[in-house]
């Protein structure tokens, strides 16, 4: 039980263990001399990012920012806001490490407002994504697993603020 509701496990922690440190391989060929700045997106992705870090065989630094929404005026439509951006970003290879990716909203409003920092390149690394939740047209660069569209907790995920340290993946039951 997690808060109200009944979880069961999805994806175990030895599973998981398995897939961030074949991602972190696999980015580590990929960043190589590069020097990334992985860009974590609070609270979801703390642990996926600190992980995710920890498998690298690379230099790379590490930022974490948390994402505002507000609504904006009727032409701006919603407007989002990078809290704890201190990092300059100009010229850097940025990896945005996100929990999960789910309609897309977020992370498709965030995209222009990271592009104006200049970096040299944006890509996305993601835990989860739910593909046949997307109403937005981003994908992930790097997907630790896709699942069906359900609620999920654990790894760094909650439900109503709770259930953040389980280690296995949770789906509602
Ligand atoms: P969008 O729809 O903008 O959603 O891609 C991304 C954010 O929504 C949260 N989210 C979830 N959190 N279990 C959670 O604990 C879920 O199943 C789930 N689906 C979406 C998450 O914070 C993510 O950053
Ligand atoms: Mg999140």
């Amino acid at each position: 039980m997690v808060h109200d509701k009944q979880f069961e496990i999805f994806i175990s922690k030895e599973k998981i263990q398995k897939r961030v440190s074949e991602l972190g391989a696999q980015i580590s060929k990929d960043y190589a001399g590069l020097n990334p700045l992985f860009l974590g997106i609070l609270n979801g992705s703390f642990i996926f990012a600190s992980d995710l870090f920890r498998a690298l065989s690379i230099d790379a630094e590490i930022s974490f920012i948390k994402l505002a929404s507000y609504k904006g005026t009727s032409s701006t439509g919603n407007v989002i806001t990078a809290i704890g951006m201190e990092e300059n970003l100009h010229g850097r290879h940025v990896l945005i490490v996100e929990d999960i990716i789910d309609t897309g909203k977020t992370l498709t409003s965030f995209m222009p407002v990271l592009q104006q920092a200049g970096p040299a390149s944006v890509k996305i690394a993601s835990f989860l994504s739910k593909p046949d939740a997307r109403r937005y047209d981003i994908q992930p660069d790097y997907n630790c697993f896709e699942i069906p569209d359900k609620f999920v907790v654990g790894y760094g995920l909650d439900y109503d603020g709770l259930g953040r340290q389980l280690p296995d993946l949770h789906i509602l039951c």
